[in-house]
């Protein structure tokens, strides 16, 4: 598709989100010819920059641009304005919307606008709501898009409270819920390899798969971010966004077509099926721990209460795991086990399918319920695909031993991988929102978590349990999967 003349205005134009990820994506498209003749990045923060000054910050001296392309990067560095507005002030807009004017002018470009909000989430109201007084959110003379950063919402009343103000202001589909998750080549892949092949399809039920499992590990602890996190946790940081929309895409019902909105009326079922936890449920089926104090691989490790910005006292989770049900035909009976956490052993993020074992064992007398058939969908690091199968040995007798079938993206030489915020800022340039969370599930997502939210916030008697740095988070979550000799597949084995 062409993509036609627009300009990027960026709420939170300093911030850490827009320097890493957001103008590197805007870079690369460039580079990849994907940015039409006409097209400008307009910076908008408080802080008073000159277009030269932001320029400078936000391009030429960039660390996470490739600093030493400088011819590039200066040709770039024209695509890039600034614009300095008190966000929550009326009169900030009017300013900004002169300023669009002059540039939609002097830049030849219709009046095509994306809104970027990566400013914190307590500003997305205000910044919706004044931009439609000054008629910014109007698209008769060109098309006005919102992308809003997550998260969205606190907990399900305030993400309700915020879908309605902004369904206020602006139609459904200008509204584009990132969630950079949908935008990793390796999840998008989870479809392809589902629909697009005829051999995992007939498989992918209740009759032949087992349980499910969505690891979503981190190495890192909360780093720089204590201040946000420790109003935020696990459950809302990860679960209640990537790991839910994981599910989703693990779970859902092949599209009728490959379209936005045939691909998210059935993840919306999905969310829809996924059965409430009971208050019993969410004491026995939901594991909460938070990173100890502890000596990891010979390194002292900071305790998660010790954390620049975190309470002394924090109950905040960054470790969490959910045992959960899908009730439909597709699902009924097959459990779900998701888990996330900071300061486990590695970084790592995966969807594991377990297909049942056989049911007659001709081969070895011994039952080994971990190497049956297993599909493993490697999202990040060596993003790959992965399935165990069960092998002679070589040899006399009739022994067989589990062996890997593998792909690895990495094998496709010269094939360019693009980060997720690039592929999903080019996708709402063009109009496409396949790969953004559409309101009504984000909110059923959030009806999902918020009751397990409010028991851990009323009932001190739940437990946060303790977990040393380097490990796999609780004991209690390491021994959750149920079933004779069952366990999480450890991913740092392959
Ligand atoms: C973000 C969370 O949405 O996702 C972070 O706020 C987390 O806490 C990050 O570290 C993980 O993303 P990725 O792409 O590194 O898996």
């Amino acid at each position: 598709t062409k993509i036609e003349d627009q300009v990027l205005v960026i709420f939170g134009a300093s911030g850490d989100l827009t320097m890493r990820k957001l103008i590197p994506a805007v870079f690369n498209l460039y580079k990849r010819g994907f940015l039409p003749q006409n097209y400008q990045v307009l910076g908008v923060s408080r802080t008073h920059y000159t277009d030269q000054e932001y320029q400078k910050l936000a391009v030429l001296e960039n660390p996470h641009l490739p600093t030493l392309e400088k011819d590039e990067l200066a040709v770039f560095a024209q695509h890039v304005r600034y614009q300095a507005i008190d966000t929550a002030d009326i009169t900030g807009y009017h300013t900004l919307k002169e300023r669009l004017d002059n540039l939609f002018k002097e830049c030849s470009i219709s009046k095509n606008c994306i809104f970027y909000l990566s400013t914190p989430p307590s500003l997305y109201e205000t910044i919706g709501a004044n931009l439609s007084k000054v008629g910014l959110n109007k698209e008769s003379d060109g098309w006005k898009r919102v992308i809003i950063e997550k998260p969205f919402g606190y907990d399900l009343a305030s993400a309700n409270a915020l879908n309605e103000r902004l369904l206020n202001c602006f139609q459904e589909n200008q509204l584009y819920r990132i969630d950079h998750y949908l935008g990793k080549e390796t999840v998008q892949n989870l479809l392809v390899t589902r629909f697009a092949n005829s051999i995992f399809e007939p498989l992918w039920n209740r009759n032949y798969i087992q349980r499910v499992e969505i690891t979503s590990a981190e190495s890192v602890g909360v780093e720089k971010r204590g201040g946000y996190y420790d109003k935020s946790g696990a459950m809302r940081d990860m679960i209640q966004n990537h790991l839910l929309q994981l599910v989703a895409l693990v779970a859902m019902e092949p599209p009728a077509k490959m379209d936005a909105t045939s691909i998210r009326n059935e993840k919306d079922k999905v969310f829809q099926a996924i059965r409430p936890l009971t208050q019993e449920e969410i004491r026995k089926d939901v594991i909460r721990g938070q990173y100890m104090a502890s000596t990891y691989k010979e390194e002292a490790m900071t305790g998660y209460r010790e954390e620049t910005g975190v309470a002394p006292e924090s109950r905040t989770e960054t470790f969490a795991a959910i045992k959960f049900f899908i009730d439909n035909w597709r699902w009924a009976d097959v459990p779900f086990y998701i888990r996330t956490g900071k300061k486990l052993p590695t970084r790592v993020s995966e969807v594991v399918i377990h297909f049942k074992p056989n049911h007659h064992h001709l081969f070895s007398d011994k039952k080994l319920p971990n190497q049956q058939n297993i599909l493993v969908f490697r999202i990040q690091p060596n993003e790959g695909i992965l399935l165990k199968f069960g092998l002679k040995v070589p040899g006399t007798g009739v022994n067989v031993e589990s062996v890997n079938m593998d792909f690895l993206y990495e094998d496709l030489s010269n094939t360019y991988v693009p980060e997720a915020y690039e592929r999903l800022l080019l996708d709402c340039m063009q109009g496409d929102a396949t790969l953004y969370a559409r309101g009504d599930s984000v909110l059923k997502a959030w009806e999902f978590v918020d009751p397990i939210l409010k028991a851990w916030k009323d009932d001190p008697s739940i437990p946060v349990y303790g977990y040393p740095a380097g490990t796999w988070g609780p004991e209690n979550a390491m021994n959750m999967i149920e079933g004779e000799g069952l366990k999480w597949r450890n991913p740092c084995k392959n």
